[in-house]
């Protein structure tokens, strides 16, 4: 189809507007995710960055995220003319990138032996038969968007929000959604791999209304809706002192075994951060099972699981039967895994992105990324983990003062100043003044207020994390859990 105008700026580029029926959404090939990468520079600011460094650091970053080896794990979108789907002179561009998530799901039960993969389905572990409707924890596909980018030139045409409605309808499954091809013409091709989320999520850096109006059929509504976007900033030398003085007002007759601390590497990262995924599961279903601690849990209290449960053959730590009749109007809740491939990805970018005055300082994947909590175990002679640990980032762009806190599990309220004291470490270390932790647990912050550590809290202004579910309920029945920096894409 022609384009409604077509005004050329030089051989390359023009500012030409097309009808929303002549655009489609695919797959962008190398030469387009090229001009993605050039685009941003001018459209971002990046502060000192030559256009040569901004190449080299997004090349470098693309080259990491495709060593995953993951046909569609990370990709490019691009809003293009049916008609010429290969064009660098594409109207806009965004990314996606795939995670795994865990969610409430709806499990009927057959029998004992039914062969459900991934699913951990907490009625299965009773006495088998008759068949029912119990509630499990389901891996289930979510999809990180980042990068949404409009040059200059095309902006206010319609095309970005057109870009993100079909978005809906390349990554979630055809039958979930209902496509207007009166409105729009014949749908998006799905490339194999996708067509399978049941949640995406972006960070809004555009307010709330922009991304929520850009929904999957025609009306400006039923798109991404804004979850919990709440952090506690503590300024470093502040707490330095609080701990300090927690320190100094300890008896000196040690009470029960010590907490020892170990620093984490990206390696010993990922591995706490597996075990972590682990918890999740069990986190998830003791929440449906304890209603009461959800206003203390919801926005990412880890749940430890209790010492004496007993093991659970699926492989986390069994937990009593959950009829649906016992659930009320209990939410679905979902959390994204923190070990699916984030955890590279933010301290590869990270290295990446390092400014001047942070290079030459050592900082590489055998840094210090995070901290983990031991005790001396009584009678067994070894370390007990105390399933608590921090790890963090830095965002030299972004966030150029700050450590930010990416995971926090912390299962007992003592525990906190042991973990923020390490780092505390780390930011004096990196020369960082302020420390940054999103959706702390409300009993965790209530804690580091009773005990002087003090902190800010606040809502965020930019980086609004934001989620579509597709399914059976609407955003505002669904419910992030462990909503933290570690999910960013
Ligand atoms: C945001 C952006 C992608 C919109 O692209 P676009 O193709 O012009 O978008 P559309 O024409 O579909 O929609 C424009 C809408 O976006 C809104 N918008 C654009 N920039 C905005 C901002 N900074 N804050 C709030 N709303 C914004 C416009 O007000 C307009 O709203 P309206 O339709 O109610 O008038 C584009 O402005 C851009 O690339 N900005 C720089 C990069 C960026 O901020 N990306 C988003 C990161 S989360």
């Amino acid at each position: 189809m022609p384009p409604d105008e077509v005004t050329p700026t030089n051989g390359s580029e023009s500012t030409v507007s097309y009808p929303i029926s002549a655009l489609t959404i695919v797959l962008a090939t190398p030469e387009q995710v090229f001009e993605s990468h050039r685009r941003t520079y001018d459209g971002w600011e990046l502060g000192q960055e030559s256009i040569e460094e901004h190449l080299g650091r997004r090349a470098n970053i693309a080259r990491f995220l495709s060593s995953f080896n993951e046909p569609g794990k990370h990709a490019v979108w691009v809003l293009v003319p049916r008609d010429d789907p290969r064009t660098l002179d594409f109207c806009c561009a965004c990314e996606t990138h795939r995670r795994t998530a865990i969610a409430h799901t709806k499990v009927v039960s057959q029998s004992r032996s039914n062969d459900r993969k991934n699913t951990i389905d907490s009625a299965s572990l009773s006495t088998p038969s008759p068949p029912s409707l119990s509630i499990g924890v389901e891996d289930v596909t979510a999809y990180g968007i980042g990068a949404v980018f409009t040059p200059k030139r095309f902006r206010g045409k319609g095309y970005a929000s057109h870009m993100m409605r079909l978005l809906h309808h390349v990554l979630a499954p055809p039958s979930s959604l209902e496509f207007p091809a009166a409105e729009w013409g014949t749908p998006p091709v799905i490339p194999p791999g996708f067509g399978n989320a049941r949640i995406s999520y972006l960070y809004s850096d555009v307010g709330t209304s922009f991304y929520a109006s850009c929904g999957p059929g025609v009306e400006k509504c039923g798109g991404w809706v804004v979850s919990s976007p709440k952090i506690v900033v503590w300024e470093v030398s502040t707490l330095e002192g609080a701990l300090d003085g927690i320190q100094s007002s300890k008896p000196d007759v040690p009470e029960g075994p010590s907490v020892g601390r170990r620093w984490l590497d990206e390696n010993a990262l990922r591995y706490v951060l597996d075990q972590d995924a682990n918890n999740f599961r069990n986190d998830l279903i003791r929440l449906r099972q304890n209603p009461q601690q959800v206003e203390a849990t919801t926005t990412g209290l880890a749940l430890s699981p209790p010492r004496d449960a007993p093991h659970d053959p699926l492989g986390g730590n069994a937990v009593p039967p959950v009829r649906e009749q016992s659930m009320g109007e209990a939410r679905t809740r979902f959390a994204l895994l923190p070990n699916s491939g984030n955890v590279d990805f933010l301290i590869r970018r990270c290295l990446f992105n390092l400014p001047p005055r942070m290079r030459g300082r050592g900082l590489s994947p055998e840094s210090k990324w995070g901290a983990q909590l031991a005790s001396a175990s009584s009678g067994r002679g070894g370390k007990d983990t105390l399933d608590a640990f921090v790890a963090w980032v830095i965002e030299s762009h972004e966030a150029p003062d700050r450590v930010l806190i990416t995971r926090l599990r912390c299962p007992h309220s003592h525990l906190l100043s042991n973990l923020l004291s390490a780092a505390v470490e780390a930011a004096i270390e990196y020369g960082m003044t302020h420390i940054e932790v999103w959706n702390l647990p409300k009993d965790l912050r209530d804690a580091a207020v009773a005990s002087g550590l003090g902190g800010v809290e606040s809502e965020r202004n930019d980086h609004l994390s934001a989620v579509k579910w597709y399914g059976d309920h609407s955003e505002d029945q669904v419910e992030w859990i462990m909503n933290e920096k570690y999910s960013w894409c």
